[in-house]
């Protein structure tokens, strides 16, 4: 589960261009939901999502299974992340010169827990539909095989939660709708699902929807 109380994310803060990106956010995320977040680009989705994602800092409270994160040191946020956490960034963020199976390891390299990392790998690429990809490298590969790439690099560790920025920004209508089939199918399987999105097809197709303006939520709806 995920609550957030009167978080402010402020960047470049105390100098003269300091951004006030999200201010006073309260919200709950129940487990198992899957969960859209919308809003014109530079509302401050993606804050949102790094934030919730443990890869960026904050002010207030933010609790991730009952952890409170800004509790944390770097080291133990690290260690939660690889636990519970699978992150698609926006534009895929794969490193184009590794192979497939290359990127969706890059999480296991400092993982201690998991001890059959290729047959992790094996499992998460199996789990995508692209196990037969393994070999090649990413600059080959399609949109939607990248973001196949992307999921997979999220799932290798198993996480409990998988926050997606924008996962069919870039896709095709065909594409889009078999990756978001699958983020879904994710979910049926335990996982809770964030995704950032400009679609309100996808978002419709949610338990839960975050619309953010300004930094501000305007809008949270569970159905
Ligand atoms: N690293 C950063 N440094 C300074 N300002 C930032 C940074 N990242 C985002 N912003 C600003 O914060 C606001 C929210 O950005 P973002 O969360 O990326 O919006 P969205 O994902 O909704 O398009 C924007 O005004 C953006 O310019
Ligand atoms: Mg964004």
């Amino acid at each position: 589960m995920i609550e957030i109380k009167n978080l402010n994310k402020i960047y470049l803060k105390g100098k003269k261009n300091m951004v006030h990106a999200l201010n006073n956010i309260n919200l709950k995320i129940d487990d198992r939901e899957t969960v859209a977040i919308i809003g014109e680009s530079g509302a401050g989705k993606s804050t949102l999502l790094h934030i919730m994602s443990c890869i960026d800092n904050f002010d207030g409270e933010y609790y991730l299974d009952n952890i409170d994160i800004n509790k944390l040191s770097e080291s133990k946020k690290s260690k939660l992340r690889s636990s519970k956490i699978g992150i698609v960034l926006q534009d895929f963020a794969l490193i184009d010169d590794f192979t497939v199976f290359e990127n969706v390891m890059t999480p296991l390299y400092f993982n201690k827990k998991i001890k059959d990392k290729k047959g992790s790998v094996m499992r998460a690429l199996k789990k995508t539909g692209i196990a037969s990809l393994k070999s090649k490298k990413v600059s080959q590969l399609s949109g939607g095989q990248k973001q196949r790439v992307a999921i997979s690099r999220a799932l290798v560790t198993s996480p409990e939660y998988i926050f997606a920025d924008e996962p069919t920004g870039s896709l095709d209508s065909k594409t889009s709708d078999e990756i978001i089939k699958m983020l879904f199918e994710l979910n049926s399987n335990g996982i809770t699902i964030v995704i950032v999105t400009h679609n309100l097809e996808i978002a419709n197709q949610c338990h839960h929807i975050i619309e953010i303006k300004d930094g501000n939520i305007i809008k949270d709806i569970c159905s």
